[in-house]
């Protein structure tokens, strides 16, 4: 085994092709479908750009306007799943009352499916779950928060786009436009990244013929570790033990010295500075100046500044949304849930690619555990016993 190469992690495999989104770590450069990020987040609605990882193609007006149309109508907060939620512990994490409310969707629409085979469903059942998915998201995440502030849900409003509703569903307010804006920024922004940790692992599901909703409460597993989706939710908590950009160099010498990892900072593939950041900070930047909270930029600025002179690692997305998600309002315990609305478009993209181009993954491991070894006194079926193996063995 030892002449194997092993790729820890899986760092530098390809593992596949997909033609869905194009990470190039050279130029910063982020393409869905070919078209730059930030162009998208600049001038689409999210509905938009989930149409577009979905089908490779931007919508027409008409195209936007019916899928609009079945959006609005899977937005409400099923009753099932309204139960769900309101069973999960109130101090769970939202995480997982997120991964159960999806599995409790993906049950009632499989049930009658008979068999595991029948689960699989034909690309149109698939693209019509994803938009059911897509649709369904903001209810769940937006009374997840209001559960836990002691509010009742706030029925969704047909005359309001995704973004729109979405904030309207979680406070039961119209908001500026500035901050739909940077909220619908974020939506796509957040909402597709080649083969990331969870996107692979729904990729990984699908590949063994299993359903959309296993795939998506998989990979939904996979987002919540702080080293990847929970990094939002953790940069949050990192801003408010400094609490001010005074105290950012005594902070930061301290968490160094204890070997901190610093959420929001660093990325597997982006080595010189991810490629949304600036777009995303673009609209941090609008919501500190509507909000009037410089306060919030001289911490975000400073602690960027010391960090990347001391380690030369750059900030990742979730450096800017997670003080974006802050100021709009969000608790920071929503900011995972939040990814999780907008990333469900890229797994179900995904998902929908391999089961069109499917083969089983399944690497190969190099054992590194003891050498064989027998129960003493064992005796199979044709009378060997382990004893007069090994006595066998040590003759020869
Ligand atoms: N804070 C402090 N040190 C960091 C760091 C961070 N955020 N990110 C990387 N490093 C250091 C590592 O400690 C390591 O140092 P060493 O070689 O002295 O051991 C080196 O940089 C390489 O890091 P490594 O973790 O091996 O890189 P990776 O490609 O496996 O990890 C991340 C990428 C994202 C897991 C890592 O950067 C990280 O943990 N970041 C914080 C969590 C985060 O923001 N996640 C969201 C990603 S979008």
């Amino acid at each position: 085994m030892s002449d194997q190469q092993i790729h820890k992690g899986l760092a530098g495999v390809v593992a596949d092709t997909t033609a869905i989104s194009k990470v190039n770590p050279e130029t910063n450069s982020l393409l869905y479908r070919g078209y730059p990020v930030h162009e998208l987040a600049a001038t689409q609605p999210a509905e938009a750009v989930a149409y577009l990882l979905w089908n490779g193609e931007l919508p027409t007006a008409d195209e936007l306007a019916a899928l609009r149309a079945t959006e609005r109508a899977h937005r409400a907060l099923a009753d099932d799943v309204k139960t769900v939620i309101d069973l999960t512990p109130l101090d769970a994490h939202p995480m997982d009352e997120v991964r159960s409310a999806i599995s409790v969707l993906g049950a009632r629409d499989l049930a009658g499916t008979g068999s595991v085979l029948d689960a699989g469903g034909s690309p149109a059942d698939n693209l019509d779950r994803s938009i059911r998915l897509f649709a369904a998201l903001p209810a769940i995440v937006a009374y997840g928060q209001r559960r836990r502030r002691g509010q009742e849900p706030v029925p969704a409003r047909d005359d309001l786009d995704y973004a729109a509703n979405f904030l309207w569903m979680t406070f039961g307010e119209e908001f500026d436009p500035v901050v739909v804006d940077a909220f619908n920024r974020s939506m796509i922004l957040y909402a597709e990244h080649s083969f990331n940790a969870s996107t692979f692992t729904a990729r990984v599901i699908t590949s063994t013929l299993s359903d959309l909703y296993s795939a998506v409460v998989g990979a939904i597993g996979a987002l919540k570790g702080p080293l990847h989706g929970g990094a939002n939710e953790a940069v949050l908590h990192i801003f408010d033990e400094i609490g001010d950009a005074d105290n950012v160099v005594p902070w930061l010498e301290r968490a160094l010295a204890d070997k901190r990892k610093i959420m929001g900072f660093g990325h597997r593939v982006y080595k010189h500075g991810d490629s949304r950041v600036p777009t995303m900070k673009a609209a941090l930047d609008t919501l500190i100046v509507h909000y009037d909270r410089p306060d919030v930029e001289a911490l975000y600025a400073t602690l960027e500044r010391e960090f990347v002179e001391r380690k030369g690692i750059y900030p990742n997305l979730d450096y800017p949304s997670g003080p974006a998600y802050n100021l709009m309002g969000f608790d920071t315990l929503t900011f995972t849930p939040l990814f999780v609305a907008a990333r469900v478009v890229g797994w179900t993209a995904h998902i929908m690619e391999q089961a069109a181009s499917n083969a089983l993954i399944r690497p190969l491991s190099a054992y590194s555990g003891v050498d064989e070894r027998h129960i003493d006194g064992f005796v199979d079926e044709v009378g060997t016993s382990s004893i007069g193996l090994r006595a066998a063995e040590a003759e020869g």
